[in-house]
C-alpha cells in the first residue's frame, strides 16, 4: 500500500479509536527510485566486504592468512601512504591560521620555526589571504575566489597556448561536483541521452540514473588500446534519435579511467567533429592530465581552439566543459575536495544556469579552492621551495610509473590475463579469460564471473579490486580494475600466486 494511503487510513482509525499511534518508518518503496537505481561499484560489494575483513584481521584471532587489506579499488593516493606535497600544506597551514604570519615576523621567532615556512610559501599565503579577503571559514563567491580563478586561467593559457578567461572557470568540490552540475543541467528527463565510454568511471552512469536520463554507451576498443570508433558514435546517435532519445552530450575521459589509455589527437579531432554535427556538449574529464607515463596529453580545449582558429565559422557551435581535480596527478588531495570546470561556447542564458546551480550550493570548500590555485601554480625554479617541491613531485610520479609497469608486466606473464600497456591515469584494467567452470560457479552464487574472481582474490590475499562489470565492458568479456598506488611489490607477488592457484583450481 502507498504510504499516503497507510497514513490516511491510520488517521481515520486514529480518530475513531482515539488511541496513540506511531506512523511507519520510510521504506525503500517510499523514496526516490532513481537513488535506488544508481550504482557505484568503486565503493560497492567487494570494498564493503574488504571493510568487514579489515576489522576481523585487526583482532587477536586473525582468521586470514594476510594481515593487511590492500585497497587498490580506488584512486585514493594518500590512503595508501602517498605523502602530501609539502608546499601545499605549508601554505594551507597559514591560510587556516594566519596568526602563524605574526609569529614568523616576530624578531624573536626561533630559526627552526622560520625554516618550516620558506619565503615563497609565506608570500603565496599572503597573496591568497588577500584573495580570500576574510577567512577560509567564510563562504566565497559561488563560482570560486576570483584570484584563484586567475591562477587557473594562467595555467590553462600556458598549457594550451590559447588565452583562458577566469570568468569561464568554476571552482568545484572535486571534479565530482562539476559532473553533477553539468549532468543536472543537461538531463531533461527520460528522453535525454548522454554518450558514455564503456568501460567508464561509474560516477557518470550513477549521476545519469539520479537524473532520470539515459547513459548511451560507446564501446572503447580494447585491442586498439581502448580507442574509439567515431563511425559507431554517429550510428549510435542516429539509432537513438530513431528511438526518440535526444543525445545531447558526449563524455570523454582522457586519460581514461579505468582503461589507463590516452586519446590520440586524430581521435579527439574526430570527436569534436561528431559533436559539431550533432550539437553535442563535450564533457572532457581530464583529472588524470598529470599522470602521463607514455605518450602525450592534449586537452580537448586545445583541439577545439585549434579547430576554431582554422575554421572559425564551422566550429563556433562547440560547447565544451573541461574538468580537473586536485585529487589525482601527484597532488592526491582527494579528501580536500578541490577541482575546477571550465565552460566554453555556451550561450549567456546557459552560463547563467551554471552560475545559479553553483550558487544553490553556496560555494565549494575554500581550502579546496586554495589547493586548485597551488596545483595550478607550483613553486617555480629559483624560488625557495622549488628544490623540495620538484623532488617530491618527481619521486611520486616515478614511483607511479614504475609500479604501473611492474604490475602490467606481471599480468602479461600470467596465463588467463591480458592487459593493455598503461599510458596514463592510476589504473590497470586487465582482461580475465575465465573458464566455463568459473562462469557456472559464479552464476550459481549469483555473481558475475569477474566479481567472483575479485571476491576470491580479496578473501585469499586481502587485495581489494573492482570487477569490470562495475564499469561496463563489452558483453562476454571480463575484467577487473586495480590501482597501482600501493607501495612495494610483495602484494603483486601475492596476487601472482593467487592467480596461478585460482586458474588451476577452476580449470
Ligand atoms: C575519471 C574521474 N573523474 C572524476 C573523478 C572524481 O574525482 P574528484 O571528485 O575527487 O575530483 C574521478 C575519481 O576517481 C575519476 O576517476
Amino acid at each position: 500500500m502507498l504510504r499516503t494511503q497507510v497514513r490516511k487510513t491510520a488517521q481515520l482509525s486514529f480518530k475513531r479509536l482515539q488511541a496513540s499511534y506511531s506512523a511507519p518508518k520510510l521504506l525503500l518503496k517510499d523514496i526516490n527510485p532513481h537513488v535506488i537505481e544508481a550504482k557505484y561499484a568503486v565503493r560497492g560489494k567487494i570494498p564493503t566486504r574488504a571493510e568487514e575483513l579489515k576489522s576481523k584481521i585487526q583482532g587477536d584471532l586473525n582468521p586470514a592468512n594476510f594481515d593487511q587489506i590492500i585497497f587498490s579499488n580506488i584512486g585514493n593516493p594518500q590512503q595508501l601512504g602517498q605523502k602530501p606535497i609539502t608546499f601545499y600544506r605549508k601554505v594551507l597551514a597559514i591560510l587556516q591560521d594566519p596568526a602563524i604570519l605574526s609569529i614568523l615576523k616576530n624578531k624573536d621567532c626561533p630559526e627552526y620555526i622560520k625554516k618550516e615556512y620558506p619565503p615563497d610559501a609565506i608570500e603565496r599565503a599572503e597573496r591568497m589571504l588577500k584573495d580570500i579577503g576574510s577567512s577560509v571559514g567564510a563562504y566565497s563567491s559561488s563560482q570560486g575566489i576570483k584570484g584563484f580563478r586567475d591562477t587557473v586561467a594562467d595555467f590553462i593559457t600556458k598549457r594550451d597556448g590559447f588565452k583562458a578567461d577566469p570568468n569561464d572557470i568554476f571552482l568545484t568540490g572535486g571534479a565530482s561536483a562539476a559532473v553533477n552540475y553539468v549532468l543536472q543541467i543537461l538531463c531533461n528527463g527520460p528522453k535525454t541521452g548522454v554518450l558514455i565510454p564503456i568501460p567508464q568511471y561509474p560516477l557518470y552512469t550513477a549521476t545519469l540514473a539520479l537524473n532520470n536520463s539515459n547513459a548511451v554507451p560507446y564501446y572503447l576498443k580494447e585491442s586498439e588500446g581502448w580507442s574509439l570508433d567515431c563511425d559507431e558514435l554517429n550510428e549510435t546517435i542516429k539509432d537513438k534519435l530513431a528511438e526518440d532519445i535526444d543525445v545531447n552530450c558526449i563524455v570523454v575521459i582522457n586519460p581514461g579511467n579505468p582503461t589507463g589509455s590516452i586519446l590520440s589527437k586524430e581521435k579527439m579531432i574526430e570527436i569534436v567533429k561528431v559533436a559539431k554535427e550533432h550539437g553535442l556538449v563535450i564533457v572532457s574529464d581530464e583529472v588524470y592530465q598529470e599522470n602521463i607515463y607514455h605518450g602525450e596529453f592534449i586537452s580537448m580545449r586545445k583541439i577545439v581552439k585549434e579547430l576554431q582558429a582554422e575554421h572559425p565559422a564551422e566550429y563556433d557551435n562547440i560547447q565544451l566543459v573541461s574538468l580537473h581535480s586536485t585529487s589525482k596527478g601527484v597532488s592526491g588531495e582527494c579528501g580536500q575536495r578541490g577541482g575546477y570546470m571550465e565552460i566554453l561556447g555556451f550561450t549567456e542564458e546557459l552560463r547563467a544556469v551554471f552560475v545559479k546551480l553553483c550558487s544553490i550550493s553556496l560555494c565549494s570548500v575554500v581550502t579546496g579552492q586554495a589547493l586548485v590555485d597551488l596545483m595550478c601554480k607550483p613553486p617555480s625554479a629559483g624560488e625557495a621551495s622549488y628544490g623540495l617541491d620538484h623532488s617530491e613531485r618527481t619521486e611520486i610520479f616515478n614511483a607511479l610509473k614504475e609500479r604501473s609497469t611492474k604490475l602490467w608486466e606481471t599480468f602479461n606473464q600470467l596465463e588467463g590475463i591480458e592487459c593493455q600497456k598503461p599510458q596514463g591515469a592510476m589504473y590497470l584494467f586487465p582482461r580475465l579469460f575465465l573458464s566455463d567452470n568459473v562462469i557456472s560457479i559464479a552464476k550459481a552464487k549469483g555473481l558475475q564471473p569477474d566479481e567472483f574472481y575479485c571476491l576470491e582474490l580479496l578473501e585469499n590475499t586481502g587485495i581489494c579490486t573492482v570487477p569490470g562489470s562495475g564499469f561496463g565492458q563489452f558483453p562476454g568479456t571480463w575484467h577487473l580494475r586495480t590501482t597501482f598506488l600501493p607501495s612495494g611489490t610483495e602484494w603483486i607477488t601475492r596476487w601472482e600466486n593467487f592467480h596461478k592457484e585460482f586458474m588451476d583450481k577452476y580449470k
